[in-house]
């Protein structure tokens, strides 16, 4: 029987403490209720994008943190966000997860108490019986959660005490997502949602490292096998926010037509860019169609990924079914690279369940898209958040070999 000296996924790797994660950090359950309490309720999450609630009186249902909260475009073209949760005995308001007020009024189907678009109580039924106690629609209301926006992409945060998202954010991370969503007035044309069996993390890395490019056909051919491509660089910026530099693709290794016409403002002809923003949100834009990544983790290893493709507003019909056509050739359900993500990832989270993997390496040292610098950077804001070490979570496994 062959005893590996070092790296057998079971024994503690003899690294850096930053080199190797311990893979409980994906199953337990007090660690994804500590992420739920100092990484999602406090930190600003992407929701949407404006043109998803373009007209007054658009809605979507939106979770955070496990709350679902209302996302609304009021009749004062204000967007607010209130939890779906009524203040008379918290029955759920809204039960579809997208649509209008036709009449402005979200009303509650349990006693039919109603709430204009601003989260005011206007009606409370029956008020008679209320005389003795004092309840009133004046004083009732729903509770507000706080929005903001850079460049038509909307956040919000559970604490009403958090710093400003353009804070959150910083200068030099807002100036990484101006090309494509600062410079062009983009819209989204595609959306779809897929349950992964995997932890929300797992996800995550799969666009903080290149190495995994190897896995992906497409980016085997047209972009890894090329010295050029092999020079782009990550950047890690404060707050565990990273971006990945432009560099071209090239598809006509892969049979598809080069993205040189219709490229979007800022975008090379068959550039390509990745900016991933803390703790969930994933960017990739190629060159002339973007893609949003972000997700909802249900549990530890149940995650709900929304995957949104943006176009420009205005396109000729011709021109957006090109840019359809070259988002759907890599994403969306019927492309490639999603489905080979995901794939990957819910294979490691089979391993992790049954404990046939204890700790997972994250070691690359190197100048290049493959290191794993900005996995490490990203562990390192998890870990300041959430008081945990991701290498090390009390005793060792059970079943680790030491
Ligand atoms: S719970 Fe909403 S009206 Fe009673
Ligand atoms: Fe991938």
């Amino acid at each position: 029987m062959i005893k590996p000296d070092r790296l057998d996924g079971m024994t503690r790797p003899d690294l850096p403490v930053s080199h190797y994660l311990d893979n409980r950090i994906y199953t337990d359950t007090d660690v994804f209720a500590q992420e739920r309490d100092c990484i999602f309720s406090q930190r600003w999450k992407f929701v949407c994008h404006s043109s998803e609630i373009n007209e007054s009186g658009d809605y979507r249902l939106v979770n955070v943190a496990g709350c679902e909260l209302i996302l609304l475009r009021g009749k004062d073209n204000i967007i607010r966000s209130f939890h779906n949760s009524c203040a008379h005995r918290g029955a759920r308001i809204i039960r579809k997860p997208a649509g209008n007020l036709k009449d402005g009024n979200m009303t509650c189907f349990y006693h039919l108490w109603s709430y204009d678009s601003q989260g005011r109580c206007v009606t409370i039924s029956q008020p008679a019986g209320y005389k003795k106690s004092g309840v009133s629609k004046d004083t009732t209301a729903l509770r507000e959660v706080r929005v903001e926006s850079i460049y038509n992409l909307l956040f919000v945060c559970l604490d009403d005490n958090v710093e400003s998202l353009q804070n959150y954010l910083g200068e030099e991370v807002i100036e990484e997502i101006r090309i494509p969503f600062g410079e062009a007035d983009l819209e989204v044309f595609h959306f779809h949602r897929t349950e992964l069996k995997a932890n929300w993390k797992m996800f995550v890395e799969t666009n903080c490292e290149g190495y995994h490019e190897l896995l992906h056909v497409l980016n085997r051919t047209t972009g890894v096998a090329f010295e050029d491509y092999r020079k782009r660089q990550w950047k890690c910026h404060a707050g565990g926010h990273i971006s990945l530099e432009q560099a071209k693709i090239e598809y006509d290794q892969h049979k598809f037509d080069d993205r040189d016409s219709h490229t979007l403002p800022g975008m090379q002809p068959s550039g390509h860019v990745v900016v991933d923003l803390f703790p969930d949100m994933m960017l990739n834009c190629r060159s002339t169609v973007v893609r949003i990544d972000s997700l909802i983790p249900i549990t530890p290893d149940r995650t709900i990924l929304e995957c949104r493709g943006l176009g420009v507003r205005g396109d000729s019909e011709s021109v957006r079914a090109e840019r359809i056509r070259h988002h759907n050739q890599v994403w969306g359900p019927t492309g490639t690279n999603l489905a080979e993500d995901v794939w990957a990832v819910e294979t490691q989270m089979q391993n992790m369940i049954s404990g046939a993997s204890q700790y997972s390496v994250i070691a690359r040292e190197e100048s290049g898209p493959m290191t794993d610098a900005p996995l490490r950077e990203f562990y390192a804001e998890w870990s300041r958040l959430t008081g945990i070490q991701p290498n090390q979570l009390g005793s060792e496994p059970e079943n680790s070999v030491q």
